[in-house]
């Protein structure tokens, strides 16, 4: 599975440099592909609405109904097919290369096994609803589908009398079966609304809008697609006569073909398959289990910072219970948290000048302590020599290249937004180094989700807790680059030894 995940990561890394190079970081499509499927989910709804009011949904007008709109009204309603039809295409792609994405990146194990779990009926729910829309055109195309389906479906001890009995030739064709289409091709969207909201409740600021240039970038590129080939229909549904040259869907009728050669049961059974290998993903094999993070509630205060940071929505504030003179609490949700330590780079009493007491700040990952990060600060400094001596705080998943050299230590976080700002300070103040970088994942795809996000601002002194100003700023770079990125993340390193070679020590 380890080959498999990581055989994947290359290719979509491969891809992923060139995109970024056409698009920019930020507005790189393959890191808003979450964000994408809810935007075309909202396309295919408006444009479905439009189109509902001239679509007439009776069995024997459907048909006219929508050759009015794509030839009649092909300037307005024509262009709604269109990109109702290629809409649901390109959330077909984007949710399937999410799908792959999110595997790849190992995104799902553990206790993050909740949205892929909510996915795996999301994903039933997008063929539905796109085979039950190709049914209501009912041209020759949903006459093929109608039949195909029925039969498949008939292979299911469900029905009393074969339900492909209503679609044997015109005399037996029943209007029952296309008002269910219909029924179930406006109330899938719905209830696979729900499910997607099901599906990120377990993300605080769930990114569910593209970024504005990829929003627009994507409609026009939509728009001039129906504006050059409009979606159109085959000649009207006849079943006294059999299709024999269908166009199909190759997004959402891929399988079709393969019920001409595969007994309807045995399709049955390798979807069965299919969806259960991927819901038990998570588990293949079981995450390790690193503790969640514990509160301290002797030096907490009950600022909130750790409940606005966490991206996971692992902690709630509740009433005080210790007598201390603040309102709230922090309460850790052991199933949900990730372990990140984002919380503990968000606590004002996570700093390494403390001298009183040990140093136990307000919420703390056991498994890597405040005091041992400050330990382990010292001691892989200590022995670094030269005009620029450098510390690198790294995330442990995007950087994998080994950058430690005589004049660099680096220190490992299981993600960068667990640093406190603090921890900058103290180095360079204290003298341990002459500059500090800190090197996370890529912008907008943090392993963590808004790790690097909320370094950033913290740095930039804009999100509590703040960088001090004293600090001088030309001696911290940050450096977002995607896992692999092994050159770029050297040279970056290279160009700020140079620049703090021209600042001398501290
Ligand atoms: C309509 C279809 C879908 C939409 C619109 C959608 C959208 C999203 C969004 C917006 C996020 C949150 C991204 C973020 O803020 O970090 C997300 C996360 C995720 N989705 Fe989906 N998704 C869909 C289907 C699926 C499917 C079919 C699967 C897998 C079977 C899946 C697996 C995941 C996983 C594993 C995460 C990340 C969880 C984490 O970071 O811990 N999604 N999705
Ligand atoms: S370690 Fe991460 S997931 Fe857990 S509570 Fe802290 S911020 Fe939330
Ligand atoms: S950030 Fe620290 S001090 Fe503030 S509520 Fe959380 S644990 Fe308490």
């Amino acid at each position: 599975m380890a080959l498999i995940k990581r055989g994947l990561a290359r290719a979509f890394n491969s891809c992923e440099a060139i995109f970024e190079y056409a698009f920019g970081q930020r507005n790189n499509p393959f890191v808003w592909l979450g964000a994408l499927g809810w935007y075309f989910y909202w396309i295919v709804a408006a444009t479905g609405v439009y189109l509902y009011i001239f679509f007439d949904t009776g069995i024997t007008d459907a048909y006219a109904s929508v050759e009015y709109m794509t030839n009649d009204q092909w300037y307005a309603a024509g262009i709604m097919r269109s990109l109702h039809r290629y809409a649901s295409d390109a959330l077909v792609i984007v949710v399937v290369l999410h799908i792959f994405r999110e595997f790849a990146f190992d995104r799902l194990r553990g206790r993050r096994f909740f949205a892929w779990l909510t996915g795996v009926p999301l994903l039933a729910f997008i063929y539905i609803c796109g085979i039950s829309g190709y049914w209501l055109v009912w041209d020759q195309l949903a006459q093929y589908i109608a039949l195909a389906t029925s039969e498949w479906l008939d292979t299911l001890p469900l029905f009393g009398e074969p339900i492909a009995n209503n679609f044997l030739n015109n005399t037996t064709l029943g209007g029952r079966f296309f008002t269910l289409m219909v029924f179930i091709h406006i109330f899938g969207p719905l209830f696979m609304l729900l499910l997607m909201w099901v599906h990120i409740q377990r993300h605080s600021q769930a990114k569910v809008n593209p970024p504005r240039p990829l929003a627009i970038g994507t409609l026009v590129a939509l728009t001039a697609l129906s504006l050059i080939y409009p979606a159109v229909s085959q000649g009207p549904a006849n079943l006294d006569v059999v299709p024999t040259d269908l166009g199909l869907d190759w997004y959402y009728l891929v399988a079709y073909p393969l019920l001409d050669v595969i007994p309807g049961g045995q399709m049955w059974l390798y979807l069965f398959m299919g969806f259960a290998i991927l819901a038990a993903l998570p588990w293949m094999p079981p995450a390790k289990r690193v503790p969640a993070s514990e509160v301290n509630l002797n030096n907490c205060n009950g600022c909130t910072r750790c409940f606005d940071d966490c991206p996971f929505g692992a902690i709630t504030m509740v009433p005080r219970t210790d007598g201390q003179a603040y309102d709230t609490q922090p309460r850790v949700n052991v199933n949900n948290c990730t372990s990140c330590g984002i919380c503990v780079g968000s606590c004002p009493t996570a700093t390494p000048f403390r001298r009183a007491g040990p140093l136990t700040p307000g919420i703390e990952l056991p498994s890597r302590t405040i005091a041992g990060l400050r330990e382990e600060l010292v001691i892989a400094t200590a022995e670094l020599a030269g005009s620029a001596r450098i510390v690198v705080f790294a995330c442990d998943t995007s950087v994998t290249d080994s950058i430690e050299g005589d004049d660099t230590a680096v220190i490992r976080l299981p993600c960068v937004g667990m640093l406190p700002p603090s921890f900058v300070d103290f180095a360079l103040k204290r003298n341990h180094a002459d500059g500090v970088m800190i090197a996370g994942c890529a912008e907008g795809d943090c392993h963590h989700r808004l790790g690097n996000e909320w370094t950033r601002e913290r740095m930039a002194r804009r999100r509590d807790p703040f960088l001090r100003r004293r600090v001088d700023t030309r001696r911290l770079l940050l450096s977002w680059l995607p896992r692999g990125a092994t050159g770029r993340r050297r040279r970056a390193l290279a160009e700020f030894r140079d620049s703090l070679e021209g600042l001398g020590h501290e």
